[in-house]
């Protein structure tokens, strides 16, 4: 894989990168770890811009994002959407082409996917997915950073995301569990399955890598697994499905007795965060030596970061 490949390039999901690229990402990602530790300073965003687009609330993208283009010299400028002509007065192709004179890379939250590929179609500078409706893309290289910290090797490793299966943040990890070859079990209710449509799209990858994806509505699916994930049961934008997620959810809650059930002692707990504990996850689980949620939301910015090096 020829890094300079991936200079220009957009990340709007994992789709059209492969396997070689997302592990070009990772190693870059461990190596900026080290350095940021380490205290090393650079340089390398200098006399660069990053527009940084809000349509939804964020701590850990945001921050990341914006920290780890400035603390290398770069200028991030944070849009809300409140304040800006996107969506109101202005036309996504409009915005993106404004953007794409001004600035070297842009950053979108939002609602629809479409919205990111729009801009990263129309602006003709990288642009990246700080999460949308449909995926959550620098969420999950975090997580399988976070797992190769944890494990050393993705291959061979089981995951079990329990919860809502059909959320942004279970649609990447989908796809960059099916191209790293990591094992993947989605359990949740029928009801909650992910789309037959993103399972079928990800089987051939799996193929490929030798990752095994599989779906269950039975909490004994946990069985020897070596990581737990979970999500909060109502994501942005779906408040008025909290009643009905409530009910569906309550039997899947990650507590110490589904962590019991993984008959591994050595087995991790991740959540991306936001959390909403007592609900989705208990307490104990959360705040206990088997989470590893605080790595994985540090490792959000040593990720995004790498990404930005290897495009911009
Ligand atoms: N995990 C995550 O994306 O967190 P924020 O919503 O705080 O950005
Ligand atoms: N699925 C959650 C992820 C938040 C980081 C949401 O979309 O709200």
């Amino acid at each position: 894989m020829n890094p300079a490949t991936l200079k220009g390039r957009s990340l709007v999901n994992w789709k059209d990168w492969t396997p070689e690229e997302i592990r070009y990402l990772l190693e870059l990602s461990h190596t900026a770890k080290k350095a940021s530790h380490n205290r090393d300073v650079h340089q390398r965003f200098l006399g660069k811009t990053l527009a940084m687009i809000f349509e939804k609330r964020s701590t850990r993208t945001r921050c990341a994002f914006e920290t780890a283009f400035g603390e290398e010299g770069g200028h991030p400028v944070f849009l809300s959407t409140q304040d800006i002509q996107l969506g109101a007065k202005e036309s996504i192709e409009d915005t993106a082409r404004v953007l794409g004179r001004m600035f070297s890379a842009i950053e979108f939250r939002g609602y629809n996917q479409d919205t990111v590929e729009i801009l990263a179609a129309k602006s003709g500078i990288p642009v990246y997915n700080g999460l949308t409706d449909d995926y959550h893309p620098t969420q999950a290289l975090a997580d399988v950073m976070t797992l190769e910290e944890a494990f050393g090797k993705l291959e061979g490793r089981t995951m079990c995301f329990v919860g809502d299966g059909r959320n942004n943040v279970v649609r990447s990890l989908l796809i960059i569990s099916a191209k790293l070859g990591l094992n993947l079990t989605v359990v949740s209710p029928k009801k909650l399955f992910p789309e037959q449509a993103i399972l079928d799209e990800v089987a051939g990858w799996a193929v490929q890598s030798g990752a095994k994806i599989a779906v269950s509505e039975d909490l004994d699916a946990v069985k020897g697994a070596d990581c737990v994930y979970t999500d909060v049961w109502v994501s942005m934008g779906e408040e008025s499905y909290s009643e009905e997620r409530r009910r569906l959810l309550f039997p899947y809650q990650v507590n110490a007795a589904l962590m019991a059930r993984t008959e591994n002692p050595a087995v991790i707990f991740m959540h991306c965060l936001p959390a909403v504990k007592g609900q989705e996850v208990s307490i104990d689980v959360i705040e206990s030596p088997s989470s590893r949620v605080w790595d994985q939301a540090e490792n959000r910015k040593h990720t995004i970061k790498a990404i930005m090096l290897a495009t911009l």
